[in-house]
This record gives structure tokens, sequence and C-alpha cells, in this order.
């Protein structure tokens, strides 16, 4: 089994991504920190407990983390995922679990991750505040881990055939917060500069953009095929676990056709970047030339939030050079079939627990 920690800030997508960590067989999830980001650390914390409820691993910790980023105000995203941040069901249960506030999420990340050198993974879901102060506090930790993935940034430009093009409002290009921004990027972009410009973190890190995320739409079929016979919605025979997941899908559906105009399902991006774990990552994930390119990444800083208004700004912007040597490896292409499959057999498992 390969030994993870998940960081996140759990909405719809996160929540697959917590399903995938703690039901795959060959994943040991050692524990997870919150993060702000969909909405409040707050709501992301109990988001997460309530989700590790309906899958069985209550036994898994939950720590918060940051409930702001470094140097700015909050961003939330309540016309995706509500203002709860996980709004839209009504089988989600009630957490028995409480957060574990000490030690802090930074120092159990730490811990956890070290108790495995060489071999643990770091997977970041959400704004990437904890991770930055993860690798701020303890430097040495770059060389213990085996990778870091994170769900963020936005390329464009070509880089993949995914139907990027349906951001909100005219005039924008392949961000999903701003023109130019992917939303974990835009919230916290100083701590995101501090990761991508740590070579020796870079060189471990895959990054998930929605270049990607963008071509594993949940659509209609996906949804009636984590939902099993259909018939069962109506004579009640779901089992809770799967009619939450159904929910959860079928109200990011509607929020990304209401907002982005995208009929054809919602991209389903967190549980992108645990599937990367898997054996054979080319099973799950096809790296471009045997997954040798290698990219540098710079976040841009400069701006303001406000800057949105004025539809001038670029902050949270992530810019790519090729990497000569070093540098983060970003995917570009999937087996959908298979990582729907994969999501299934783990709701499968969930359903048994
Ligand atoms: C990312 O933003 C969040 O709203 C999602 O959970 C995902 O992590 C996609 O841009
Ligand atoms: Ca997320």
């Amino acid at each position: 089994q390969r030994p993870l920690w998940l960081d996140c800030d759990t909405g719809h997508d996160d929540a697959f991504a917590i399903l995938l960590a703690a039901r795959h067989p060959d994943l040991k999830l050692l524990g997870i920190s919150t993060v702000h980001g969909n909405a409040s650390l707050e709501n992301t914390t109990i988001n997460t407990l309530s989700i590790l409820k309906a899958v069985g691993r209550e036994d898994v910790p939950v720590y918060p983390g940051a409930a702001k980023p470094f140097c700015r105000s909050t961003v939330y995203a309540p016309d995706i995922h509500g203002s709860s941040g996980l709004d839209g069901t009504t089988c989600l249960p009630s957490p028995s679990a409480t957060p574990v506030t000490e030690p802090k999420a930074i120092h159990a990340m730490y811990d956890a991750l070290m108790r495995y050198p060489g071999s643990a993974w770091l997977v970041a879901t959400g704004a990437l505040t904890n991770v930055a102060l993860l690798f701020a506090i303890y430097p040495e930790l770059v060389t213990h881990i085996q990778g870091l993935s994170i769900m963020g940034g936005a390329i464009g430009s070509g880089f993949t055939d995914a139907p990027m093009g349906h951001v909100r409002g005219e005039g924008l290009r392949f961000g999903n917060h701003t023109s130019y921004a992917e939303f974990n990027i835009y919230c916290d972009p100083e701590a995101a500069k501090s990761i991508f410009s740590n070579s020796t973190l870079a060189a471990k890190t895959t990054l998930i953009t929605l270049d990607l995320s963008h071509q594993v739409l949940a659509s209609v079929e996906v949804q009636q095929l984590l939902v099993g016979d259909q018939r069962a919605l109506v004579t009640g025979q779901l089992s809770n676990v799967r009619h939450l997941f159904y929910q959860i899908l079928v109200f990011f559906a509607h929020t990304y056709r209401d907002v982005f105009g995208l009929t054809k399902g919602p991209p389903l991006h967190d549980p992108l970047a645990v599937a990367i774990l898997l054996d054979g990552l080319s099973e799950v994930i096809q790296f471009n030339d045997n997954g040798g390119e290698r990219w540098h990444v710079n976040v841009v800083t400069d701006g303001l939030h406000s800057d949105l208004e004025a539809e001038q700004g670029q902050v949270g912007r992530t810019m790519l050079t090729q990497a000569e040597e070093g540098g983060v490896r970003i995917p570009r292409a999937l087996d959908r079939f298979r990582f729907w499959q994969i999501l299934d057999e783990c709701l499968e498992r969930a359903e048994k627990a």
C-alpha cells in the first residue's frame, strides 16, 4: 500500500478524492488536513468528517489547518459548491468523530509523512497554504517524501484538447475563477509560488491542471454508472453512500451548467490528484513522452484579487516554461474509463463497509 496524506477543502470533487484515498486497496490514507477554499475552514472540516463517516473511515484523523491565505483575504466558491461547501445532499451523515487540534495540522502532516521515508505522498486538492507552510517549517521533508500531487492551475493554449473556453463571463480564457486563474492557485497564489519555486520540491511534484480535469466530465452516463440501477432511486434500494455521491455529482453538474454553461457534466478535478498515485500510473494517467516532460511553473502574484472587477488581473495565473532538468510533471491525458471504474469499485467497497 502506498501511504498518503490528503490536504483538502472538501467540496463536491474533494469528496471523491476522499472516497478514492480512503477506499482504494492500494492506498493507505494516513490522515487529512483541511484548508480554507471552497468554504470556510470550519465548513471544509465538517464536510471532511461527514464524508469520512459516509465511506466508513472515521478512523482517519482530520486536522484543521489554515483558515486564511498567507497575505490575502479568503476567497470562497459558494456559486460552485453552495454556502456550506457541500450543498445539495439530503443524506450527508453527521460526523461522530471530531477534528484533532493537537498537534497542529502541519506537525501532524510532518510526523505522518516522516514515518514512511521515501514512499509517502502528499496530495493537495485545495488552496496551498498548509502545504507551503509545511515545507517552510520543515524544509528537510522534501527529501523524504516520494511525491507531491496537486490539483491546481490552468495552462490553455492547446496544452491538451480539453474543451476549455467554457469559463464564466464573456471574453474569459482558460482559468475557472478568472480568465487566467484556476481557483486553488488563485486562493493563495503566494503559497503556490513558494512551492513551485522550490526546485527540489518541484521536481517531485505532479500537477493536475484544468486542462486535464476538463477531460474527465461526469456526464449523465457516468452519473448513472455510479448510481447503478436507476430504479433504485425511486424504490429506495440505493445504499446511502451511493445515493450521497450521486447527489454530490448532480449538484455539481447543476452549478457547472449554471455558472459555466457546461452541459456535458462537471469536471471531477480532485480525485485525479489521488489517481496518479495508483500503481502503474499509465493505467490511469498517460504522461507525454513516457513521463519525461517537465515544466517550470511561475505563478503570477502581482495584483490584487479585486483586479478581477477591472477584468485585468492575472493574479493566480500559472505560466509554464519547459524545464531542461527538474521541473513539475503535468499529465496531458488519462484513461477516463478506467478512472470511473476505479471510483465505482471504491463506492462498492464503501457500501460493504
Ligand atoms: C478546484 O477548485 C475547487 O472548487 C475544486 O474543489 C477543485 O479543487 C478546481 O478548480
Ligand atoms: Ca478542492
